[in-house]
């Protein structure tokens, strides 16, 4: 046989194989996500047996340097210090920030008088042993998500995180919207989970897509019910039937709704709730980030009782609970009257704004789509001359490619503090058809 020079892997032994696959990857020869070399192949070119390698392989496996296994291909793990692998570019000096996706500050409550609300109530900080939810926020949740089951995490992405923990294990598939949220798919990655990409359109899923996702061995799917990362989907009535039968045909799959924009978005009834006994396992993630603020931090759980046990009981035995002092400042901004009225505001401003950038940029012959939320997606042939013109013409857009694994290329515009659509959507126009832009 001959012995392939190329190996990128070389030792003497099993441990050299795996101190060198560790050095390969510290000095960037590998990197996370490639694939190991074959076993035969290391072998061969190190003249070591298949049965060496395949030992130090599966001390690789046993460090938490290589995913996959039986089956699968071996991949090297993503870098356990967590750094996104493609970060978001900074916005440049001067330019409309048009790529954060978060809430417009002036739509979000003052917070004084709740933390004040607080502090009144609290002449001591709380100690140990006081229930995981608080009461009154547990009744508010109760009363309007119409749940029986919840606790609380910090934030959809965490509740997210926690559901996924309490029942998929490394190397398992999950089935997502695609293009999707970009730190769901690094999250996913981080913890060894295999993401698959489902397409969807402006009223979500595809279905049929779906399906093959599941028929597959995806063992969770996480989809975002509206306001749909980037691209403003919504489910619809249809949508939600015919995937809750998809769904309900799968049983053992969790199947999590990460509602981020819940709390601005208004009434919602769960998939499991359309599909009763057909969906068992289910998280329902309502977050108050884009509706009270993104540094509350604070998000309700609901679902089936095993699934809010396992998440309640492994947030029990790490961090204990979420901060009662978040807790009673949710409860307070959720009771003021006021808040009640800039929620109000605050969905009407956002649809109004989506819907302006949509129709500024229709007007100009691009074609964009966003049902819900906050963002707006226009597909482009090419995203980084789209974004670097826009980013001439002085508007930071994000570019599409964090955002996709299988799907066609975009941009993402943040319409949520965007007035005046009309100059965005002239330069991206110039930049599609060529024409020198007059500035903006
Ligand atoms: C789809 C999606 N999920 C989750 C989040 C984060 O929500 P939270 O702040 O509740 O973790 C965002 C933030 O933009 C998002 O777009």
């Amino acid at each position: 046989m001959s012995v392939p020079s190329d190996c990128i892997i070389r030792g003497s032994s099993g441990e050299a194989i795996t101190a060198d696959v560790e050095a390969a990857l510290r000095d960037g020869r590998l990197q996370p996500g490639d694939p190991l070399p074959s076993i035969r192949l290391v072998a061969a070119a190190n003249s070591l047996s298949p049965t060496t390698v395949a030992a130090a392989y599966r001390e690789l496996r046993r460090r938490g340097r290589v995913l996959g296994g039986a089956r699968r291909r071996l991949t090297l793990a993503p870098n356990p210090t967590g750094a996104a692998p493609v970060a978001a570019p900074p916005p440049a000096a001067g330019s409309v920030d048009l790529a954060s996706g978060g809430p417009d500050p002036s739509l979000l409550p003052d917070h004084g008088p709740a933390l004040a609300q607080v502090a009144a109530e609290r002449a001591r900080p709380g100690g140990y042993g006081q229930p995981a939810v608080d009461p009154d926020l547990a009744a508010w949740f109760r009363a309007h998500l119409g749940v029986e089951h919840l606790t609380l995490a910090s934030g959809a992405l965490d509740a997210t995180e926690r559901a996924l923990a309490a029942w998929l294990r490394p190397g398992d598939a999950v089935a997502v919207e695609d293009p999707g949220y970009p730190d769901l798919l690094h999250l996913l990655r981080l913890a060894g989970l295999v993401p698959v990409p489902v397409p969807l359109d402006g009223h979500g899923p595809d279905p049929t897509a779906l399906a093959g996702a599941l028929k597959r061995g995806a063992r969770a799917v996480v989809l975002t019910p509206r306001a749909q990362n980037p691209t403003g989907a919504a489910l619809d009535d249809d949508r939600r039937s015919t995937l809750a039968a998809v769904l309900g045909a799968h049983p053992d799959v969790l199947v999590i709704e990460d509602d981020h924009f819940g709390l601005v978005a208004g009434r919602y009834q769960p998939l499991a709730a359309v599909a009763p006994g057909g969906i068992t396992r289910w998280a329902w993630a309502y977050s108050v980030s884009k509706g009270l603020g993104p540094d509350l931090r604070l998000a309700a759980l609901a679902g089936d009782p095993e699934t809010v046990a396992r998440v309640g009981g492994r947030l029990a035995a790490g961090p204990g609970w979420v901060s009662h002092l978040l807790q009673r400042s949710v409860f307070h901004l959720l009771c003021a009257p006021a808040t009640d009225r800039l929620l109000a505001q605050a969905a009407t401003t956002y649809d109004r704004r989506r819907a302006a950038l949509i129709a500024a940029l229709a007007a100009e012959g691009v074609a964009a789509h966003g049902n819900s939320g906050l963002n707006v997606w226009a597909p482009v042939a090419d995203e980084a001359a789209a974004t670097m013109a826009l980013s001439h013409a002085g508007y930071h857009v994000a570019a599409g490619t964090r955002f996709r694994l299988a799907s066609l290329p975009g941009i993402r515009l943040t319409a949520a503090r965007l007035d005046d659509p009309g100059p965005v959507a002239a330069a991206l126009a110039a930049w599609r058809t060529g024409t020198p832009h007059r500035g903006g």
